[in-house]
């Protein structure tokens, strides 16, 4: 019916009709906050391009998991800045890496039986060179490996899930790695911890704030020859119906807000739960508006988060998971 039996204003008339009519919402247990575990005692370092996030020492990042859970956040997602870092990522599947400790200092409290710790599985915060996967050097000619990346990221993804990783979430992009993982779980007894692929992975501007977070930029080349290109859609659904049949449980499309028309497809494609990343530069460009006074804080936010929703992701991955809670 057409104007004026039909005025589209009557249902925006208050805030309570407004409130109503929301076709979107943004639960609190939506919300995954990310951790930068880091060794020592009583350290919060400040990341200089990301306010507000800090790298912290497992004592702190407890203290941190009861403050989230405090605030009924879905779960955390973890990741590990090592001391030592050597070519082929020793410190990722090392019993006592810091992720795996950390793992277990978190698991081991009350408050963190609300939250959904999240292990991150990836070399390129333990490698030397701060690639995903082995490099092999021939001259002047450098290649990242597939398969032997893969054994080592399926070693990295058992040893997290032994020490207390409820889901492990690998974000390498190597071909075949879901099944690698999925059998090295299988074996190392974790048959139920499920799998949550960043399928489809796009080769982002949008990381540069993590890589100084995490200490993980590439020391040379970049990561183009195993993130996806970000001109791809069709390509983006072909590697998350192959990590569908190579066993993932759920999926984690990432970047978010340069990234939403894929996450809009892949909702439609498929019926697997489905998280987006909103990255660390996502984070920190909305951070360096809302310092200069450009944008609204509050709003900007929750509206960046709402789109990530309206496109169709149930759960979100961002560094504003404390601030918006505590405003939800
Ligand atoms: C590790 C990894 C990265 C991110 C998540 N896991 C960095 C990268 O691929 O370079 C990025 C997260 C962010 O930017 O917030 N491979």
């Amino acid at each position: 019916m057409d104007f004026p039996a039909t005025r589209l204003r009557r249902l925006r008339s208050t805030a309570a009709m407004r409130s109503l009519v929301r076709e979107t919402h943004l639960p609190p247990g939506a919300l995954i906050y990310p951790l930068f575990l880091c060794e020592g005692e009583g350290v919060r370092r400040e990341v200089s391009s990301m306010p507000g996030v800090f790298n912290l020492s497992i004592d702190e990042a407890v203290k941190e998991a009861e403050a989230c859970a405090a605030l009924g956040l879905g779960g955390l997602l973890l990741f590990g800045i090592p001391d030592e870092k050597d070519e082929v990522g020793s410190g990722a599947y090392a019993a006592g890496g810091i992720v795996q400790r950390g793992l277990r200092a978190i698991k081991a409290i009350r408050a963190a039986e609300s939250l959904v710790v999240i292990a991150d599985v990836c070399l390129c915060e333990y490698t030397s060179h701060g690639h995903c996967g082995v490099v092999a050097r021939d001259g002047d000619h450098y290649e990242i490996e597939n398969d032997s990346s893969v054994a080592l990221l399926a070693k990295t993804a058992a040893s997290l899930a032994e020490a207390g990783a409820d889901i492990v979430a690998p974000s390498d992009m190597m071909d075949g790695r879901i099944a690698a993982i999925r059998q090295a779980l299988d074996e190392a007894g974790k048959p139920s911890t499920p799998i949550l692929s960043y399928a489809s992975k796009f080769a982002s501007a949008f990381y540069g704030p993590f890589r100084e977070a995490a200490g993980s930029a590439p020391q040379f080349g970049d990561r183009r020859t195993y993130q996806m290109d970000g001109a791809n859609l069709r390509e983006a659904m072909r590697e998350i119906a192959q990590d569908i049949a190579e066993g993932a449980d759920m999926l984690l499309m990432k970047p978010a807000m340069p990234y939403l028309d894929v996450i809009r497809e892949a909702r439609n494609r498929f019926d697997l739960p489905m998280g987006a990343y909103q990255v660390s530069g996502e984070y920190a460009m909305l951070n360096a508006a809302f310092e200069r006074g450009w944008l609204e804080p509050e709003r900007a936010m929750l509206e960046s988060l709402l789109s990530i929703r309206r496109a169709g992701a149930d759960f979100i991955v961002t560094y504003f998971a404390k601030d918006a809670a505590a405003l939800l």
